[in-house]
């Protein structure tokens, strides 16, 4: 018998709470016994990894803005092979910080409108879409403070101006309603335990299914 596991993403903007939140359901769900995978993107992979580096550091006009959709496609074929695809066919639950819905909002809508592209690429090799996500939503200003003062080197994305903030906020809403049969949209501006609840509760729903 083949057991299937369940892939479970997180969005949002750059602060929201999607790491922080990553991780503790990885720990809930631990605590409850189950076989969980926690990982992020880009990377998960030692390639994607590699690839990382090459796409959230540096000058932020680096690449074009169609080389970059190729690299973090690049990135998420190689994660997704070595990685997320052996998990859900092992049948563990697979946690992933960001997923394809980041680079439909980062690429598709910050230089340019890019969507098309990226979602041609992503139907041409990736293919898989999460059976859950969670969009962790909150206003842009309080995000950026949160983000900016972890002070890392991956800074390329996160210079973005307050338009540019309130239209990825409004993208990942609208996104939320494309595909509202995978979509939960959580309200991040709320103490973290109070969020981890929430989100304990639409995984435990969806697993229930
Ligand atoms: P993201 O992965 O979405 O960029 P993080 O989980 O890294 O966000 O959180 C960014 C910063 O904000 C971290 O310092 C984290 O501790 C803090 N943080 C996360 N969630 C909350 C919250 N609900 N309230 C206050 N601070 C938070
Ligand atoms: P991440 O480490 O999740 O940043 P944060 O914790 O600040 O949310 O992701 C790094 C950056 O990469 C983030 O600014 C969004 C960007 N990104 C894309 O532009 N396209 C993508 O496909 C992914 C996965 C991330």
């Amino acid at each position: 018998m083949t057991s299937t596991g369940t892939f479970i993403t997180f969005e949002g903007i750059d602060g929201s709470g999607k790491s922080t939140q990553a991780r503790m359901l990885a720990d809930h769900l631990r605590a409850l016994g189950r076989d969980v995978v926690l990982t992020r993107e880009p990377g998960g992979s030692p390639g994607a990894e590699e690839i990382r580096a090459l796409v959230l550091q540096g000058d932020p006009d680096r690449w074009s803005a169609e080389t970059e959709i190729l690299l973090f496609a690049a990135a998420r074929r190689d994660h997704l092979e070595r990685t997320i695809q052996p998990a859900i066919e092992a049948g563990k639950i697979v946690i992933c910080d960001r997923f394809a819905d980041s680079s439909r909002m980062y690429q598709g809508l910050s230089r340019g409108d890019l969507r098309a592209t990226v979602d041609q690429l992503h139907k041409l090799m990736i293919k898989r879409e999460p059976d859950l996500t969670i969009l962790i939503d909150m206003d842009p200003t309080t995000g950026h403070s949160r983000a900016k003062a972890r002070q890392t080197v991956e800074e390329r994305f996160e210079d973005f101006g307050a338009d540019l903030q309130e239209k990825m906020r409004a993208g990942f809403l609208s996104l939320a309603d494309e595909f509202a049969d995978r979509f939960h949209v959580i309200d991040g501006a709320r103490p973290i335990d109070v969020v981890a609840h929430d989100v304990a509760d639409v995984v435990a729903s969806h697993l229930a299914k």
